[in-house]
């Protein structure tokens, strides 16, 4: 036996949850965001123009640890890691790469290149994801959906990319070891390298012998900016895992 309701409650019913889900936010995402760096790293966070600033842009992550932040619906935005930060405990400080001028708290700001990115703009409608070294890289860093029933596609960027890098492209840390790897736009600056001035259009702006070195690497990811047939991935729901390293 079953008691039906008449239909006029059970729409009132479907209202009734539908506006306390909706207030829940169940459409946001989560993002967990996980060190597997033997070193502690400093995440940032930077939201798309007129986005919320989530977790005051920074935080820090020691090794093995992961922390989780909620998105709104139609959240977009990129997250990177700092290495090599000193912060003073105002959160004053800076970093050996992907400082963002503003000490542990990034504000809004983003990361001076080069830097490893996850970058995603949700429900337009489907949710957008890549990872992008067009402006360099510092550390392997992966996008793994969850809660997705299976369907969407992990990005892994899990090679140690500053080991081989070119002398030109390279950063060097303190102790005289590379510590991330300019791409060919953020080192020369040229149209050609950067798709800008004559070479702003995909039949002009082609694969360089810098680009292709990250490619190689990471053929998932964008090498340069109009590497979006193999990079750009879509879901139509999901939480993520970002991992570095
Ligand atoms: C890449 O190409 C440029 C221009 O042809 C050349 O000067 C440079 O040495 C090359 N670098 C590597 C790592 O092959």
């Amino acid at each position: 036996m079953y008691i039906s309701f008449p239909l006029s409650f059970m729409a009132f019913l479907h209202f009734f949850f539908g506006l306390l889900l909706s207030s829940l936010g169940t459409d946001a995402a989560v993002f967990t965001l996980q060190n597997r760096c033997e070193k502690t790293i400093w995440p940032g966070i930077q939201p798309s123009g007129g986005r919320p600033v989530l977790m005051e842009g920074g935080l820090e992550l020691r090794h093995q640890e992961s922390i989780s932040v909620t998105t709104p619906t139609g959240w977009s935005g990129r997250f990177w890691a700092r290495s090599g930060c000193t912060f003073n405990a105002n959160g004053e400080g800076t970093c050996e790469t992907g400082d963002c001028g503003s000490g542990l708290y990034c504000r809004g700001a983003g990361g001076v290149p080069p830097a490893s990115l996850a970058e995603f703009t949700l429900d337009s409608p489907l949710d957008f994801y890549d990872v992008s070294l067009v402006d360099g890289y510092n550390m392997p860093i992966s996008i793994s959906p969850y809660d997705d029933a299976g369907q969407c596609q992990s990005v892994v960027c899990d090679v140690n990319l500053n080991q081989n890098c070119p002398s030109d492209l390279q950063v060097k840390g303190n102790d005289d070891e590379t510590v991330a790897c300019k791409s060919g736009c953020t080192a020369y600056h040229t149209p050609e390298y950067c798709c800008t001035g004559q070479f702003q259009n995909p039949n002009t702006c082609k694969p360089t012998n810098y680009s292709q070195y990250f490619k190689s690497g990471c053929p998932q990811s964008y090498s340069y900016a109009f590497d979006d047939a193999s990079s750009t991935f879509t879901c139509p729901e999901a939480n993520y895992l970002i991992s570095f390293c």
